[in-house]
């Protein structure tokens, strides 16, 4: 899967950023969907700037792709601070963390991305500094051994993560706001479509940005990379993107309507032809289609549960009702309904 990079993933692909940088909303009005997180943040930075304070630290979790990073560089702008930006697995060390937060200044923003990755001696020396603006730096070995408290600035720490159920709960109890993103729903993402093509200045209709937005998998990430391809074919045949040709560049890139890809199709006809549906269990997937069982559970399972083709069960996975038609296969008449 390396080699070949999905064009339905919702995970940055390599060497993306800088062409999208231009996309992502710069203040929270530009911000679409998410409504009740977006008046909720409204509030608390409002309230935060008026008592002259930080903002709380907050901690967003969401599958790849939603606004986690693009809420970290709206909320530093908001509140009129920089951003500085790293992630889990490189705060190596309590050193690397210490460097990082003796050079920031009041109201800034420090974002963590991946922070279920961190190494705990990194994060249980962030516990003081959260709390009290305080890290405690121990100076020499063995008994001799001092601990000193230096003074950190009041800023605050953004934490992103796909898993919030990998978190420990001494540090997600030390964020004072914890917001969850949603999967956005097809209007929002026309409303992305639309936005994102009047940057890019394209002329597109009106159906055919529906028919990005329905095969994006509710992810924003996923609108702008299939806006860009299908601007490409419309850009060869001469102009805008109208609905046919939006259609015929989706199909050339085998998105189906839904937005599967032929990864998705073959796990779930797979799971139709070889195994009557499921039970099957990762592994057993896993060998049959040649793909790392955590590649299915992180990559393709998420999307095909969320949009209802297939379900966990104890035993294993089944394809449901709406999987079986996806797929064009007639549901067996004893397929257990009560399960979903
Ligand atoms: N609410 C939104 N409105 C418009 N565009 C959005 C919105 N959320 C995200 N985007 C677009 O989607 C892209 C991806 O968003 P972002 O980088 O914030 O995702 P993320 O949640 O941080 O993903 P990851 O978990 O992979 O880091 C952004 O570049 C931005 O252009
Ligand atoms: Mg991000």
């Amino acid at each position: 899967m390396d080699e070949l990079e999905r064009i339905v993933e919702a995970s940055k692909l390599t060497e993306e950023d800088s062409r999208t940088e231009n996309l992502r909303p710069k203040n929270l009005d530009d911000f679409i969907g998410q409504d009740k997180l977006r008046s909720n943040l409204k509030v608390f930075i409002e309230a935060a700037k008026n008592r002259h304070e930080a903002l709380d630290h907050c901690l967003f979790y969401a599958p790849p792709g939603l606004g986690k990073t693009t809420l970290a560089h709206i909320i530093a702008k908001e509140m009129g601070g920089n951003l500085k930006i790293t992630s889990g697995p490189v705060l190596e060390k309590v050193g690397n963390l210490a460097a990082i937060l003796t050079n920031l200044s009041d109201g800034d923003v420090f974002f963590i991305d991946e922070i279920h990755r961190m190494n705990h001696l990194v994060e249980e020396s962030l516990y003081p500094v959260m709390e009290d603006f305080e890290l405690d730096i121990i100076i020499g070995q063995g008994p001799s051994a001092k601990t000193i408290k230096l003074p950190i600035p009041h800023f605050t720490l953004i934490g992103a993560t796909t898993r919030a159920g990998l978190l420990s709960s001494p540090l997600r109890d030390r964020f004072g706001i914890i917001e969850h993103l949603d999967f956005y729903n097809i209007e929002e993402l026309v409303h992305v479509v639309n936005r994102s093509a009047a940057i890019m200045n394209i002329a597109i209709d009106n159906d055919a940005n529906e028919e990005i937005a329905r095969r994006s998998r509710g992810t924003p990430r996923i609108v702008n990379r299939l806006l860009k391809r299908v601007r490409d074919f419309a850009e060869v045949k001469g102009g805008e993107i109208t609905y046919s040709i939006a259609k015929e560049a989706l199909e050339a890139l085998e998105v189906d309507s839904a937005g599967l890809d032929k990864m998705d199709r073959l796990i779930l006809t797979v799971l139709i032809k070889k195994f009557g549906g499921g039970p099957v269990g990762v592994d057993t997937i896993s060998a049959v289609i040649s793909e790392e069982s955590d590649a299915i559970t992180d990559v393709y399972e998420p999307y095909l549960i969320q949009s209802g083709f297939i379900a966990r069960t104890p035993r294993g996975r089944v394809v449901t009702e709406t999987g079986y038609k996806h797929i064009g296969v007639k549901p067996p008449k004893n397929l257990q309904k009560e399960l979903f």
